[in-house]
């Protein structure tokens, strides 16, 4: 038979993990307020919350973290972090940030003003809601196949080139301070965006003179895919790929918790020295003196070997195939999976699996709830919970673009027979499927509700 992987890795650490009984874990959703965030991690079987921070660090990151130099100004280790940014991203400037939404702050913080627009494929949640922090407005303008989970296309995270070109018309350059592109495309299901999308939403953005910043968090499978997808690449490094696509930006935000595999960190980088220096202002106040942002010294030393990592062709083959195997798995099991699989995690269609329960019941949430229930298995939903919105002037419920459940896989961290147990626990709930109820809210606040809202089964 032939196998779908193996880990190019061997285990050197283990952490041991507890299994519950179903009962308990019926219990522990109830104290939770049926919202797994809510849910303590010792109480999780295998948990795919998220790939942000939940990776294992290889003996090299761990032996370089104990050369962390933790001077307040001018450590050695933001020479050696400074320096892996610049060689693998190619960003001249660069200021760390305890993590991606840190340097969200600081970007949004200097150049956007409140009632201004920023246009992206995809904001994710926290990108968003920084800009509604400012009083500012984040615009989705992704391709309408993002919102498809099942057209074969191999970039359904690009921008919509005429979407975005339309909105610059209509909204005014002088109300949109800068651009943004996220690769990959975290809130449409981790899809990849392709090199001649990046160019040309650069030379869109570069034309009308607005400041093109990537979230770059996940931009070493993006340029796996670009590799393994897109006609002119298969010859190139992914190093070459990953330099060329950051190459159209003017700077980036990077959360260091996916592709650089730490367990904290983030970073702004940039071009131009005198915006450095206005981000240096509010990043002193916020994270820290520029050398260190918010992050200990050792945390840089981790970064830095780890971008390196990250962008290894072995690990990312291995990562590809991971997912890939899940998404397999989570089929034969009966779920109702998004395809193309992304890079990070799999997203299975909750609308899809459970036709019975409307947007407004939160079919993702019903979904993760009977999953955590079957098996212990911890996932989340990307769905109405998290981006659904009010009609300003009506108040009608409007319903987030789809109603996924995504399985997020920390890198590194779980063995294909982990894989497969989330697959039988998958197919317990398939097997169950028209009982599963949909749920109501009981408390949220208004930002980012899906953290910490309080849900219950409707009747
Ligand atoms: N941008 C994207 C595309 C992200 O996926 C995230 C985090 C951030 C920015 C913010 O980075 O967490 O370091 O502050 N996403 C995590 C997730 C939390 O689960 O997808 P952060």
């Amino acid at each position: 038979m032939p196998i779908p992987f193996v880990e190019p890795f061997r285990i050197k650490v283990v952490e041991p993990i507890r299994q519950t009984t179903r009962q308990e874990r019926v219990q522990i959703l109830q104290d939770a307020h049926h919202n797994l965030f809510g849910v303590p991690a010792e109480d999780v079987f295998i948990d795919l919350l998220t790939d942000s921070g939940t990776n294992a660090m290889s003996d090299r990151q761990w032996s370089a973290m104990m050369q962390g130099d933790e001077a307040y100004a001018g450590a050695r280790s933001f020479g050696r972090f400074e320096q892996a940014v610049q060689e693998i991203m190619g960003f001249p400037h660069v200021l760390p940030t305890h993590q991606g939404r840190g340097a969200e702050g600081v970007l949004f913080q200097t150049l956007v003003q409140a009632g201004q627009s920023v246009p992206n494929n995809r904001h994710f949640d926290t990108t968003q809601a920084n800009l509604l922090a400012l009083g500012a407005h984040p615009v989705d303008l992704a391709v309408d196949a993002a919102s498809d989970p099942q057209v074969q296309l191999p970039f359904k995270g690009n921008m919509d080139l005429d979407k975005l070109a339309r909105f610059i018309e209509t909204t005014g350059v002088e109300n949109i301070p800068l651009g943004m592109l996220t690769i990959t495309n975290n809130s449409a299901a981790g899809q990849p965006v392709s090199m001649e999308n990046i160019r040309q939403v650069s030379a869109l953005y570069r034309e009308h003179h607005i400041p093109f910043f990537m979230d770059a968090c996940r931009f070493a499978e993006n340029a796996w895919f670009i590799q393994q997808r897109e006609p002119g690449y298969e010859e190139r490094s992914v190093r070459e790929i990953a330099l060329e696509m950051l190459s159209y930006a003017d700077g980036c935000t990077m959360s260091a918790k996916k592709d650089a595999i730490v367990n904290i960190g983030g970073f702004l980088a940039c071009r131009d020295e005198t915006l450095k220096l206005r981000f240096s202002e509010k990043l002193i106040v916020r994270e820290g003196f520029p050398t260190y942002g918010g992050l200990a010294g050792r945390d840089l030393e981790a970064i830095a070997v780890g971008l390196h990592e990250g962008t290894d062709e072995a690990y990312l083959a291995y990562r590809e195939s991971h997912t890939r195997y899940l998404a397999d798995v989570l089929a034969q099991a009966g779920l109702a999976v998004y395809r193309p699989t992304g890079g990070h995690a799999v997203y299975v269609d909750a609308a899809q699996t459970l036709p019975h329960i409307p947007p407004e019941q939160f079919p993702g949430v019903a979904l993760a709830n009977a999953l955590y229930v079957e098996g212990g298995v911890r996932t989340v939903e990307i769905g109405s919970l998290m981006f659904s919105s009010e009609d300003p002037a009506t108040g009608a419920f409007i319903p987030a673009p789809n109603e996924l459940v995504r399985f997020a896989i920390p890198r590194r961290v779980y063995t294909r027979s982990h894989l497969d147990y989330v697959g039988e626990a998958a197919a317990a709930l398939a097997a169950k499927a028209e009982q599963i109820r949909g749920l109501k809210i009981t408390w949220a606040p208004e930002l980012l509700k899906h953290f910490i809202a309080r849900l219950d089964w409707v009747a």
